[in-house]
């Protein structure tokens, strides 16, 4: 991949020398089915992660699409669980002889944080290291969701440790509560993780809502807590792509499967009672009151980690 021009700037960091930088392969830290994060140094020698979008996106929902709209909504936020953003700005390349322009996002690099799954199966105690990463994820979207935002893609890989702090990153499906994506509408689709999704979402396509991001998050705490949860809950979503993807029973007899699959999984497990209560809750288990408001839920978690550790 090669740079043929650079037309952005940013006073400290020196962003303009900064993409005058190929990005170069040596120092791609990820590459998703959606994004590719750099590690660059800017001038003022601080490194930084930059995110830039895949040429698969650009070619689809348009260039920048993700990146535009995640670097608006980090521009908002200022929170120390969540992503901080320096800067946005465009690049130049040469892609089959024609010139393109892509956006890129640069953002704090998190260095020495790896993937809140990953890290819990390294834990010598699995279930105390899933609940700090969990009250820690918890106070990230309390910030969010005060602000009327939503996250929507709430997942243990959106989730980053170094053990001491943990940090949402991830914010390219976020947006104002009850607002659906442009390419939400246009392509009638709902964009995200499926086997996070809430049935709200999965199967009735309503708007977002701040519950989702919770039950998103009840799912991660359950995969974070259980090696075999989220393997064998997505079993029950194997046949989607080969039925008809619009077709709402089929969805409805999936996300219930799956749901019957992941209770009978968090009950028969050796969890303490108090974090099957917490998982329970957050997932919205018949007959279980959901969290009335971050707070109320902020101070069970405290309670549950008082009680298990
Ligand atoms: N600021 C960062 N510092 C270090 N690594 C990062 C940073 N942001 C993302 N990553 C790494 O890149 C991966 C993908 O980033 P993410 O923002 O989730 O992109 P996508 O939208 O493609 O999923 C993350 O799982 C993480 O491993
Ligand atoms: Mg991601």
């Amino acid at each position: 991949m090669k740079i043929i021009n650079r037309n952005t700037a940013h006073p400290v960091l020196g962003l303009k020398r900064l993409v005058n930088y190929d990005f170069d392969q040596e120092k791609l830290i990820a590459a998703t089915e959606f994004s590719e994060i750099y590690r660059q140094r800017a001038r003022c020698g601080m490194s930084v992660a930059v995110k830039i979008g895949s040429t698969i996106i650009a070619k689809t929902v348009g260039k920048g699409y993700f990146i535009e709209r995640e670097a608006v909504i980090l521009n908002q936020l200022d929170h120390p669980n969540i992503i901080r953003s320096l800067c946005r700005g465009r690049y130049e390349l040469k892609i089959d002889k024609f010139d393109c322009s892509f956006s890129f996002l640069a953002l704090e690099y998190l260095k020495d944080f790896e993937d809140s799954l990953k890290f819990v199966e390294r834990s010598n105690d699995r279930i105390a290291a899933a609940l700090f990463i969990i009250e820690e994820a918890v106070r990230g979207l309390a910030y969010l969701h005060e602000q009327g935002l939503v996250h929507m893609d709430i997942k243990p890989s959106n989730i980053l440790t170094n053990g001491r702090i943990a940090k949402l990153i991830d914010f390219a499906l976020a947006r104002p509560e009850g607002e659906e994506l442009d390419i939400e509408s246009k392509y009638r689709c709902i964009v995200g993780h499926q086997g996070y999704m809430s049935h709200s979402r999965f199967v009735d396509k309503k708007a977002p809502v701040k519950a989702d991001d919770l039950f998103a998050l009840g799912l991660t705490a359950a995969e974070l807590c259980l090696p075999d949860f989220f393997r064998l809950r997505m079993r029950c979503y194997k046949d989607l792509a080969e039925r008809h993807n619009e077709d709402e029973d089929h969805k409805r007899k999936i996300f219930q499967a799956s749901m019957s699959v992941s209770y009978e999984e968090i009950r028969g497990s050796r969890l303490p009672e108090s974090v099957k209560e917490l998982i329970f809750r957050l997932i919205g288990e018949s007959g279980r009151t959901q969290f009335a408001s971050a707070q109320e839920l902020l101070e069970f978690i405290r309670q549950v980690r008082a009680s298990v550790i």
